[in-house]
């Protein structure tokens, strides 16, 4: 008998086809996040469940017994919604879906870098209120992007394509911090030094942008220390995940404006925004739409069908994150 699966939230309309005409899929209507109770009952009824970011499956809801579900499918490339751990222990497998959303993700990163540096937040504030009187000498002066120095959090496809935006397109000097560093030919092709320590990196750039993923070692990552040895004039731009940054922390540092302003898609509690960050006019915010192009949200899709379709077969799934524990 073919498995049940279970869709958590809207797809793009090709994905969600190819998963009603080929697999009868459970496709749901609203597009709002299921409860941790409507989740746990979705484990205990569906042998795959395509889930996405919001989606929080606890070690408690994954070790509890009449737990069915064997694949949990992934729509996105970050995992820190799932025990990931305790899904291998209760015998499930996780994929995700790397790759397809690197370019997209990056391009908005070098966006908030350029909107957070240019003050686009506070221009639009003053058209869209009446506002604007004209154009003036002195009006909205910003930071110039171009040839100033970018310092890259976590080296991987994000970060990497994030660096050759920034040293190709806009002549900045990039460098990087990661636990372990890339290959002689990737620092070439991407224009990327390694540096040392994260506290070198976050007193020597212009723009820090993170590139890392959310786990118990980032949580915090950084913090009013960190912040601390930003320059009085460099900016914090998150792409990543909310929780690397301690945003009490932050919205201080930018209240007080020992650092000159951020550029932010995530958020510590989302979809909870504080009001204060949110008023904050040196904050440029996004609704984390970081892959949201069709054409990465498309391919995300297929992705995860992928996945599940290789699971089907009894092949390894080709993005598995972990495979169910002892095998
Ligand atoms: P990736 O290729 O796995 O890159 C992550 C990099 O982070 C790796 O190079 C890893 O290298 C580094 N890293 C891990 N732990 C670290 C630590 N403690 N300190 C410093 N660096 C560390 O992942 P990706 O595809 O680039 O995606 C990165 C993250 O972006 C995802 O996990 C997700 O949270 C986020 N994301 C957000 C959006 C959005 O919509 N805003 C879209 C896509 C992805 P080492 O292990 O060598 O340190
Ligand atoms: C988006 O944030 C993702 O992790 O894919």
């Amino acid at each position: 008998m073919a498995p049940s699966i279970l869709v958590t939230r809207r797809l793009p309309a090709r994905v969600e086809s190819l998963l009603r005409d080929r697999y009868s899929a459970t496709l749901r209507i609203d597009d709002e996040p299921l409860s941790s109770a409507e989740l746990s009952r979705a484990l205990g009824s569906h042998e795959i469940v395509l889930c996405t970011l919001g989606d929080r499956f606890t070690a408690t809801m994954l070790g509890a017994s009449g737990v069915r579900t064997r694949l949990l499918a992934n729509f996105g490339v970050g995992v820190d919604h799932i025990d990931v751990g305790a899904a291998a222990q209760a015998g499930m497998a996780v994929t995700n879906t790397p790759g397809v959303l690197t370019e997209d993700t990056a391009d908005l990163a070098m966006l908030l870098i350029l909107a957070s540096a240019r003050r686009v937040g506070e221009g639009l504030s003053d058209l869209k209120a009446g506002t604007w009187y004209g154009w003036r000498p002195t009006y909205l002066l910003g930071t110039r992007v171009s040839g100033k120095s970018l310092g890259i959090v976590g080296f991987g496809r994000i970060g990497r394509a994030l660096a050759r935006r920034a040293s190709a397109g806009f002549s900045m000097s990039v460098r990087y911090y990661s636990r372990s560093g890339a290959s002689a030919d990737v620092e070439r092709e991407t224009g990327a030094v390694r540096v040392s320590s994260l506290e070198e990196l976050a007193s020597e750039v212009d723009f820090l942008s993170l590139h890392c993923p959310a786990t118990p070692a980032t949580r915090h990552l950084i913090d009013d220390r960190i912040l601390g040895l930003m320059k009085p004039d460099a900016f914090l731009i998150n792409t990543a995940r909310g929780d690397i940054v301690d945003e009490n922390a932050l919205i201080a540092r930018l209240r007080n404006r020992s650092i000159a302003g951020a550029g932010l898609d995530v958020f510590e509690r989302e979809p909870a925004v504080p009001g204060e960050l949110l008023s904050l006019p040196n904050v440029v915010a996004l609704p984390h739409i970081g892959s949201a192009t069709i054409e990465s949200r498309t391919a995300m899709g297929m992705k995860a069908v992928a996945n599940i379709a290789a699971w089907i077969a009894g092949d390894p799934p080709p993005d598995l994150v972990v495979s169910p524990a002892g095998r």
